[in-house]
């Protein structure tokens, strides 16, 4: 586990306090006095109190940070978000504000059809940069894993456009990105009266060529009323089963379609929005292992007045994520830190269990759970570090952004540390380090 021959750790970070979020110890899995973190090769090779350090720090490694008592957490995971979009949806939000609801602006062809109006007129290199500006946002939030999804083309070329925008992030970004093709998030217009032809061509078509492409990582779908039906919704699952692809689903977000236990059947990695979710759907995600991925963002911004059903879930021992399914329709938001805050008021998490919800549950609703969402030994080297007192104010601010420093996979990319001219116009100016990596690896 711990590696101990002197100069082996490409670098060591000592006089945190680190909230390793390893559940089952001290709220927050906290290490509070004085704790080191080691690094190699983008992986953290030791974690724990600095007494326990097997020699001094500077015999440990090449590269000694000091934290200066600040706490340090596992970089922050946003497991859902459809990042890559074109146009907003400003017009829309005066109509809803003035009694339209969701449902019947998208019943009347707007929703989210006009955002796949404006995501097909937009050229690649244009979609690349309005996403790019909204994932430094979270970046600079202490975020360092995405999932983004399709699902604003809705025919094959457009589809891979938004997926092959995502692929291209990690490459510019200081971030691990995770892709999910939601072909079936909505009709295409030229499908029109024939949704089962679309789930055919979703199913047949579009999913075997972005699998053979290797664009996708996970396959999701919009399970409601102005989506998809659950049999619909099973054949797209059917199709990911065969290419061996993990699902994931938007359930029960405006009514309970039974989505949540259809997704479990299928093993789904996780089951999203959930405020319709009947405890049948509870125990079926219980068993199955599903994640419950809840996002206030959207609960807030539809004015949703059903709660999910966040005490069933606890009890059943369901797994619960936040994230800001960052859109232009019912999210837009680019602030992770705000969806902990939404969650404690208005879902009553706690503090604690908001955090849990954006690193151990978040990896987890990725599949991601062997490598991410905690500081352990053998786990990336994604942490953040802040400008706080004490963990539970990360979820109790409403805006502001207390990120102090980010380090991804062993290299700073955000902070003094970060080397000046890197990925991140968030890092610091003027502060140089002598030893930091390239924050591109
Ligand atoms: O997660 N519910 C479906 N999909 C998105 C909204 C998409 C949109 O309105 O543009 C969601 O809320
Ligand atoms: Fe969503």
């Amino acid at each position: 586990m711990q590696d101990k021959d002197s100069g082996t750790w490409s670098s060591l970070w000592i006089n945190g306090r680190l909230a390793t979020m390893r559940p089952g110890g001290a709220p927050y899995g906290a290490i509070e006095d004085g704790g080191a973190l080691g690094v190699v090769g983008g992986r953290l090779a030791w974690v724990g109190p600095m007494a326990d350090l097997p020699d001094a720090p500077e015999r440990l490694a090449g590269e000694v940070h000091d934290l200066g008592g600040r706490w340090v957490t596992p970089g922050l995971i946003d497991c859902h978000t459809h990042l890559v979009y074109a146009g907003d949806r400003a017009r829309e939000f005066e109509m809803r504000l003035q009694g339209a609801s969701y449902e019947e602006i998208a019943r009347a062809g707007g929703g989210i059809r006009s955002t796949v109006s404006a995501t097909r007129a937009a050229g690649e290199a244009e979609l690349l940069a309005v996403t790019e500006r909204r994932l430094r946002a979270l970046l600079a939030e202490g975020a360092t894993v995405v999932e983004i999804k399709s699902g604003y083309g809705l025919d094959l070329a457009t589809e891979r456009k938004m997926l092959r925008v995502a692929r291209a992030l990690p490459a510019i970004h200081p971030v691990t990105i995770r892709t999910t093709f939601l072909g079936a998030h909505a009709l295409p217009p030229e499908f029109e009266g024939r949704p089962d032809d679309y789930i055919d061509a979703v199913a047949n078509e579009m999913l075997p060529a972005i699998a053979a492409e290797g664009l996708a990582d996970a396959v999701d779908a919009f399970c409601e009323r102005i989506g998809f039906t659950a049999e619909q919704t099973r054949r797209v699952f059917a199709a990911a089963q065969r290419l061996g692809l993990p699902v994931k689903l938007h359930a029960e977000q405006l009514s309970d379609m039974g989505g949540a236990a259809l997704a479990a059947e299928f093993r789904a990695l996780s089951a999203d929005h959930l405020e319709y979710l009947s405890a049948e759907g509870v125990a079926a995600m219980a068993r199955a292992g599903t994640v419950a991925v809840l996002l206030p963002g959207a609960f807030y911004f539809l004015r949703e007045t059903r709660l999910p059903p966040v005490d069933a879930l606890r009890q059943a021992g369901v797994p619960i994520a936040i994230a800001t399914d960052s859109n232009p329709g019912t999210s837009p938001t680019t602030s992770l830190l705000l969806m902990l805050n939404m969650a404690c008021t208005f879902f009553r998490l706690t503090p604690e269990e908001a955090l849990a919800g954006a690193t151990r549950s978040a990896a987890r609703a990725l599949g991601l759970e062997d490598s991410h969402g905690t500081l352990e030994t053998g786990k990336a080297a994604d942490f953040a570090i802040w400008d706080i007192d004490h963990p539970a104010e990360l979820a109790y601010r409403i805006g502001g952004n207390p990120c102090a420093g980010v380090v991804k996979a062993g290299a700073p990319v955000i902070g003094p540390e970060a080397k000046a001219g890197g990925a991140t116009p968030a890092a610091r100016a003027g502060s140089v380090s002598r030893t930091g990596a390239a924050p591109e690896a």
